[in-house]
């Protein structure tokens, strides 16, 4: 049995070199192309963090949705998205002004303490939404385009027209302490890469850190979360040897990450694409924007073919919560790159293919719904062939 082995491994070898030599395509997960030896350590370093699994005397929990963030973050590969869905709550009175309980809207999914730390959803919650992972791929890119690039795309007063009124969501960034234009997060409720790690390694894991240094335990008083976590905050420390928090080597990880490669075109899915444009999708489904100038060449004046305008719309779907910059019928228009590997899709994963997902548009997005809808057989497949292929 052993002998068989040997030749097997070495067939695999041959096999695997073989085909990396007639396959360009860069897999899902990879880095950037062009980064320095220094660059892909930290890209390494951050996926290992990434990836690892932590324990509540490691800081996990009291209250947390996931023991690690690939746990949520790992279809096709780490860096993607996952078929859970984490649970947000609030209350609206009748004059339509919202309220979070307690102060916060996240409900975590599990505890980790024997103390009584589950949190529960008060019976006085009038809305309860739930939210699919957004994937991370290509994040660096996105988190380098510049504030007044998103801002030259608002039109809050519909001035051209055409029933669109994207609006940027205007947010005080806690890692550079400064006032930014969020984009990532289905409220583009976050600016940078790096205020994104410490609010879910907060919010998703219940580990403490310079940027979130409370629990989020929401109804738990204050004596009964000490009794379940015993951590001293932030419970997120400079490793000793790099320096760096897990934080920065989350942020690292995402800055890094290449963005999921397009399908090959075809006659069809070409087709499909100048129909997206035709038909109004291109409106908020913004095909390329650019990077700023930088310092690093990998980031400096990119095209970013997101298709997205990282703008707040109301197109009839919202979630009911209030968030950051967004009132609860906004959303921000996601990003369609990598939208092949994505399942299920909108924000509370309702959509199970692209059609249902189209048809799910309404108000800013209604006039393109029914341009969509009014497509003839053959135009619909090229325009769900070209969605196919992002
Ligand atoms: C329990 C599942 C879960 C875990 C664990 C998790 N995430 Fe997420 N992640 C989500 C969900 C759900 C969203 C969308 C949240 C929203 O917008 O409300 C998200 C969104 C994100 C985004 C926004 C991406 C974009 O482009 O919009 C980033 C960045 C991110 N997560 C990073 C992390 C990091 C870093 C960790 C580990 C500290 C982590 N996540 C752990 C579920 C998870
Ligand atoms: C007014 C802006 C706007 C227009 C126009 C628009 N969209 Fe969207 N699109 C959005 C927003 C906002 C969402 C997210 C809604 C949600 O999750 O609740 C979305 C979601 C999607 C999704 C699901 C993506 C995901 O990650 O879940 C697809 C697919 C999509 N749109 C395709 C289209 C197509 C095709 C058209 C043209 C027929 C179009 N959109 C027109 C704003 C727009």
């Amino acid at each position: 049995m052993k002998r068989s082995i040997v030749p097997l491994a070495v067939l695999y070898v041959i096999f695997s070199t073989a085909q990396s030599q007639v396959q360009r395509e860069i897999v899902p997960g990879s880095p950037l192309q062009g980064l320095t030896g220094h660059e892909l350590e930290l890209f390494r370093e951050g996926l290992e963090d990434f990836n690892e699994v932590e324990t509540a005397e490691e800081g996990l929990g009291p209250a947390f949705n996931g023991n690690s963030c690939g746990s949520c973050h790992s279809i096709p590969a780490i860096g993607g998205v996952a078929t859970m869905t984490e649970t947000r709550a609030g209350y609206v009175d009748e004059d339509g002004y919202f309220t979070a309980m307690n102060g916060e809207t996240l409900y975590n999914l599990f505890s980790t303490g024997k103390h009584a730390c589950q949190v529960a959803i008060p019976p006085e919650a009038n809305v309860i939404a739930r939210r699919v992972p957004t994937p991370i791929f290509g994040d660096g890119l996105i988190e380098a385009i510049a504030d007044a690039t998103i801002i030259a795309g608002e039109d809050p007063e519909d001035r051209n027209g055409d029933g669109i009124k994207g609006r940027a969501s205007r947010i005080f960034d806690v890692a550079t302490r400064t006032n930014k234009i969020g984009r990532f997060g289905w409220k583009a409720q976050q600016a940078t890469l790096l205020a994104f790690s410490g609010d879910a390694y907060r919010n998703e894991m219940g580990i403490t850190n310079d940027l979130f240094l409370t629990e989020l335990m929401p109804g738990i008083a204050p004596a009964q979360a000490k009794l379940c976590d015993g951590k001293p905050e932030p419970e997120d420390v400079r490793n000793r040897l790099t320096g760096l928090r897990s934080i920065d080597n989350f942020a690292n990880f995402m800055r890094l990450l290449a963005p999921v490669e397009r399908a090959p075109m075809t006659a069809e899915i070409q087709r499909g694409e100048t129909l997206f444009t035709a038909i109004g999708c291109a409106a908020c489904h913004t095909p390329t924007m650019m990077t700023a100038p930088s310092q690093n060449p990998v980031f400096d004046r990119k095209a970013v073919a997101l298709y997205s305008d990282l703008l707040l719309h109301d197109i009839g779907t919202g979630d009911g919560i209030e968030q950051a910059d967004a009132t609860g019928d906004e959303i921000r228009t996601p990003p369609l790159w990598g939208l092949r590997f994505r399942r299920p899709l909108l924000h509370d994963g309702r959509a199970a293919s692209y059609y249902h997902a189209i048809e799910m548009h309404a108000r800013e997005a209604e006039a393109s719904r029914k341009r969509a809808e009014a497509l003839s057989p053959g135009d619909r497949t090229a325009l769900l062939a070209f969605l196919g292929s992002l």
